[in-house]
């Protein structure tokens, strides 16, 4: 019999992780949960890590570390965000979720991936200001399995398929909470309305960013980067009904899409048993009672969000990390309700507008234009 997958779960208290928890207790003779870790939330980490038997865990505020102890005498326990990172590189770990929200995700992938294990990466903000940082550490096998529902989509429908053949990538977008509102009306929303997806049930940061659509332009930098695709050949449509997850188009004209629930633990649970399918408890699509599918473009001028990334993208080099830094600030102050919707592309666009582009060369560079683009956004607001 094949041993379980001994995985890492960093992020485990966050929607992706406690999903990824929910895939892991359906196969206990497959998946062996090894480390978790998370930010502030060391109650629910420390369940999390009882409930599965977990020996090593971290919480990134050190300031908990004692707390954290007292409820797991019998794990190896650390604070720090370096202790989050290094538990991806532990000899026992097969694969790494990294499920962090945030460019603070960058290292863990970084380290991952140097230390030759799998990397299933939720986390797109790491490949938004990364790129190619660590796109150039995937030189093994299966190193790098996308778990984004759009990128785990086109991975599959690439399965087979030679790069030079892909004609055109069609990355699908819900639209969002306010898909056929006008500027005019978006600068009046609530951090209510905007958390409302939908479609999907996310963290608090990936929800705004898809009610802005700046997740969609996060998300094309992020297909740019692993299939190693331009920004001419990426297509962004808007499909309410979230049921095509992406698809790739072939020189040949013919199109391959991948179809499917709307429920995350699926692109999840494919990353952990990839090239196998596992059985699921998500109910299939009923094609008849779905009815229709709907396409249409993206309202560009009354969602500024995703034009800005796509420039940013397009730009590459520092400029991303900028754009993203300057986003992640906006979005923090969205949801405290210290600024209004439409502020969050504003800033974004003050950032991006003061920022000199630099080539990608290191981590350090990418966390010093962080820690500028932080600082320029905060005085921007
Ligand atoms: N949710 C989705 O359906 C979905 C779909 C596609 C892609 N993604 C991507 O997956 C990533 C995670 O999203 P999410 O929705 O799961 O976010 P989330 O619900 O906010 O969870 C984030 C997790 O990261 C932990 N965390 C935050 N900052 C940390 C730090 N500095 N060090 C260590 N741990 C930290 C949090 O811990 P605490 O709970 O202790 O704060 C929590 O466990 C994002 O990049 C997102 O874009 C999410």
């Amino acid at each position: 019999m094949t041993p379980p997958l001994r995985i890492a779960i960093l992020g485990s208290t966050g929607s992706i992780g406690r999903q990824a928890l929910d895939v892991a207790a359906r196969f206990p003779e497959r998946v062996e949960v090894v480390a978790l870790a998370a930010g502030t939330n060391v109650l629910s980490l420390a369940e999390q890590a009882t409930a599965f038997g977990v020996r090593h865990v971290a919480i990134a505020e050190p300031a908990l570390l004692e707390k954290l102890s007292s409820h797991l005498p019998g794990s190896t326990v650390s604070g720090g965000d370096a202790a989050v990172v290094e538990l991806a590189t532990l000899p026992e770990v097969d694969l790494v979720l990294n499920a962090l929200v945030g460019a603070a995700g960058l290292r863990a992938s970084v380290a991952t991936l140097t230390a030759g294990k799998r990397l299933a990466l939720a986390n797109k903000e790491s490949l938004v200001v990364g790129g190619e940082l660590v796109t150039s550490l995937a030189t093994y096998p299966n190193a790098l399995i996308p778990v984004d529902s759009e990128h785990s989509a086109i991975f599959q429908c690439l399965l087979g398929e030679p790069a030079t053949d892909v004609s055109r990538i069609w990355l699908t977008a819900s639209g969002g909470p306010f898909r056929g509102r006008d500027r005019a009306s978006l600068s009046r929303v609530t951090v209510a309305e905007a958390l409302a997806h939908p479609r999907w049930t996310m963290g608090p940061k990936i929800t705004i960013d898809s009610s802005t659509l700046m997740n969609k332009g996060l998300e094309a930098i992020e297909a740019h980067h692993l299939f190693a695709v331009g920004y001419d050949i990426i297509r962004i449509v808007v499909h309410p009904q979230s049921c095509v997850h992406s698809m790739v188009e072939f020189a040949d004209g013919s199109v391959k899409a991948h179809l499917g629930a709307t429920d995350m633990r699926i692109p999840i649970q494919y990353a952990l048993s990839h090239p196998e399918r596992w059985d699921s408890p998500v109910p299939p699509v009923d094609f008849a009672a779905l009815g229709q599918l709907d396409f249409e473009e993206p309202d560009r001028d009354a969602f500024p969000a995703l034009s800005l990334a796509l420039e940013a993208g397009r730009l590459g080099g520092t400029m991303p990390a900028a754009m993203n830094a300057a986003n992640e600030i906006a979005v923090a102050a969205f949801l405290r309700g210290d600024t209004g919707f439409m502020d969050i592309p504003r800033v974004v666009e003050t950032v991006m507008a003061a920022h000199t582009r630099q080539p990608l060369e290191s981590i350090e560079a990418v966390e010093s234009v962080d820690a500028w683009a932080r600082a320029v956004a905060t005085e921007a607001l």
